[in-house]
């Protein structure tokens, strides 16, 4: 499976502090928010990830990350010239899906939760069409929504409906089998003239190869697009970390234990991160590492 990291965008609800620099880069917490979407794909498994961003905020990807060699994985490329919507992701990043299945993360999602990488290596096996992921939300008119029966089963996906249909928010992971490039390609652009992802998810449903997967309680999914949302967001990540002495979302440590990286290339990476706590952490993590199986899906 390919990986695609949509996180272009202008930001504006976060300006000014988006006005000279990318939101996907500010923290969330002790890290630039971009990793935790990126720490999404790699705990799936994924070792070949396209990162898109808008032309001005492009070369400041690739200066925090390179070419992911580092990190045992590929980190390649691709400019979004305007923000026209999620679904053109899928068009910019056709060759680099090709025949392959694909999940695309937005820059600015931020997951975590017990068992997230073998449920995420679980659902990415054989797709065939959509998988969604759902998280109960208490404003479900802020995001696409999907409604499901009794039996789990999918019946409508609407974008920010006026009067929504379940407080299910779909959240911003998508899992696709790679005749999405085509669907997206034939999508019409919307009244907000964007390339909608909803547009794509309903052609799937229509199809009857759409799935909605529940994170659950004991998952958290947050998005980062207020100041009040970050600030949220860096809050609980602040928590976790402190009080546990375990970090989220640390792409060092996760390479470890795919097995994308040994402990010494690991021990490395926490140097030239210096002193601060994370690359302290970073290497503790590599003196302690154990060699294991890496982590799969049940
Ligand atoms: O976060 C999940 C939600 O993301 C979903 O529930 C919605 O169905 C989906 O439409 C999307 O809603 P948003 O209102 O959050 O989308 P927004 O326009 O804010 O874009 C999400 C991120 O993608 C944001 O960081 C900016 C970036 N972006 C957006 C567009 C439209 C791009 O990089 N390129 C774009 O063309």
């Amino acid at each position: 499976m390919k990986g695609i990291v949509l996180a272009g965008g202008s930001g504006t609800r976060l300006h000014p502090t988006t006005l000279a620099v990318s939101k996907q880069l500010i923290p969330v917490y002790d890290k630039p928010t971009v990793y935790y979407p990126i720490s999404v794909l790699m705990l799936t498994g994924i070792d070949d990830i396209l990162i898109i961003s808008s032309p001005e905020d492009l070369p400041q990807f690739r200066r925090l990350l390179g070419d992911g060699s580092d990190l045992g994985v590929r980190f390649s490329y691709a400019e979004q010239e305007r923000p026209n919507g999620l679904a053109e992701a899928l068009i910019i990043g056709a060759s680099h899906i090709g025949d392959d299945t694909v999940a695309l993360v937005l820059g600015d999602n931020v997951f975590h939760g017990p068992g997230l990488s073998p449920l995420l290596q679980r659902n990415a096996r054989d797709v065939d069409g959509c998988v969604l992921f759902g998280y109960q939300v208490s404003d479900p008119e802020r995001y696409g929504v999907g409604e499901v029966d009794d039996s789990g089963r999918l019946l409508s996906i609407e974008e920010k409906p006026a009067v929504p249909r379940s407080n299910q928010a779909i959240t911003g992971l998508y899992f696709y089998s790679s005749d999405v490039v085509d669907i997206a390609k034939n999508i019409q652009p919307s009244a907000r003239g964007e390339l909608e992802i909803t547009d794509v998810n309903r052609r799937y449903l229509a199809e009857g190869r759409a799935t909605l997967v529940e994170l659950r309680r004991g998952y958290t999914w947050l998005d980062t697009g207020t100041p009040q949302a970050l600030l949220t967001a860096s809050q609980f990540v602040g928590i976790l970390e402190s009080r546990q002495r375990v970090r989220i979302a640390c792409l060092e440590e996760i390479a470890l234990r795919m097995g994308f990286i040994d402990a010494e290339a690991c021990h490395r990476l926490g140097e030239r991160l210096g002193k601060s706590d994370y690359g302290q952490y970073v290497m503790e993590v590599a003196r302690s590492w154990r060699p294991r199986v890496p982590v799969t899906a049940e």
